[in-house]
């Protein structure tokens, strides 16, 4: 780590990813460890710019989309930038400007890509230099998702042993050449009621599935990288359905329970396995929110669609080629 001269302001972009074999629980909120590793696709069409200006003043400011943030927003990209001052030495004050090509509203991943392009502008801002290992661990810190979506394509995180969560980090699986590509089955039920931070630590302190969950994550981190190797659809569709049904599962035996799937969500996942079963290569997942994602071979990805925006309560459709991992823009 070296450093170099503090620009004023620094621009960067980052993608949202979903992930194939899930994260689910922590070892240490402190340092926001996961307590397994996980396995996403970066996606192009999500995704989030955001511009950090040092700026005289006692408090940093933070900006959505043009609209002033407070409260809980404006506390964590504050607690995030200390992360950065900390290292640097410096006490001065950023405004945070941010804003997403998708309807942050909706409940689709949004603090990956955010907190992917905030570590990426935040550390240029302050002339921190960051190896992309580095900068992954960082970006954890702000969201554990958000580790992964500092590369692009298919992404691994691990979680390590150490209690520091200096081996808590992601990379790219820049060697398979498998293409997905994602649809979005966008629910008309609006905002996630649970928020996955809270969801998962709820889901830790009180489900009695959780170490059976846990258990389960290594060997399907293992089978889903061979059966991306390999071009397996049937055992992708088998490993990836799983994880997402087992986290499901793991959540919705928290006493009380967390409930993810809406109406529209189990629509949809009925619509993706008759697809399955008529022949065509989609398989799902769902995150903590009631949308889902199907990814499918690019040539199929028109079928997909139509199918899903054809399905009961789902308001939209967006589909995605893979994504690049964060990159700065610009700096002056
Ligand atoms: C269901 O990364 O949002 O999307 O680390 O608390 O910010 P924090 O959690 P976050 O959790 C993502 C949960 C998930 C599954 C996944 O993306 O792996």
């Amino acid at each position: 780590m070296t450093h170099c001269y503090i620009s004023a302001v620094a621009t960067a972009t980052a993608h949202a990813n979903i992930a194939l074999v899930k994260y689910w629980g922590k070892s240490q909120v402190a340092l926001n460890i996961p307590a397994a590793g996980s396995l996403s696709l970066t996606l192009e069409a999500l995704s989030t710019r955001t511009q950090v200006s040092l700026q005289d003043g006692a408090e940093d400011q933070l900006y959505l989309d043009g609209a002033p943030a407070e409260g809980r927003a404006l506390a964590r990209v504050s607690a995030f930038m200390d992360l950065i001052r900390d290292r640097v030495g410096s006490t001065a004050r950023v405004r945070v400007d941010s804003s997403n090509n998708f309807p942050t509203a909706a409940g689709l991943a949004s603090s990956a890509s955010a907190f992917a392009a905030l570590a990426r502008a935040g550390s240029a801002a302050f002339g921190l230099e960051l190896s992309p290992r580095e900068l992954s661990i960082l970006a954890r810190r702000g969201s554990g998702s958000a580790a992964r979506s500092v590369f692009g394509g298919f992404v691994r995180m691990q979680a390590g042993q150490a209690a520091d969560g200096s081996e808590a980090f992601a990379r790219p699986l820049s060697e398979l050449d498998l293409e997905l590509h994602a649809v979005i089955a966008v629910a008309a039920a609006g905002p996630k009621k649970v928020g996955s931070t809270d969801g998962m630590e709820h889901t830790r302190q009180t489900s009695p599935y959780h170490a059976a969950w846990l258990q389960q994550v290594e060997s399907d981190l293992e089978a889903t990288e061979a059966a991306l190797k390999e071009k397996d659809f049937d055992r992708l569709a088998e490993l990836v359905e799983g994880s997402c049904l087992a986290m499901h599962a793991d959540a919705m035996a928290a006493r009380p329970g967390i409930l993810y799937f809406q109406a529209p969500t189990l629509a949809a996942i009925e619509r993706v396995r008759a697809l399955r079963a008529a022949g065509t290569e989609v398989f799902f997942t769902v995150d903590a929110g009631p949308h889902l994602v199907a990814f499918t071979p690019p040539a199929q990805r028109a079928a997909v669609a139509a199918a899903l925006s054809d399905c009961p309560g789902v308001a939209e459709v967006i589909t995605s080629a893979p994504g690049a991992g964060a990159a700065l823009e610009s700096t002056g």
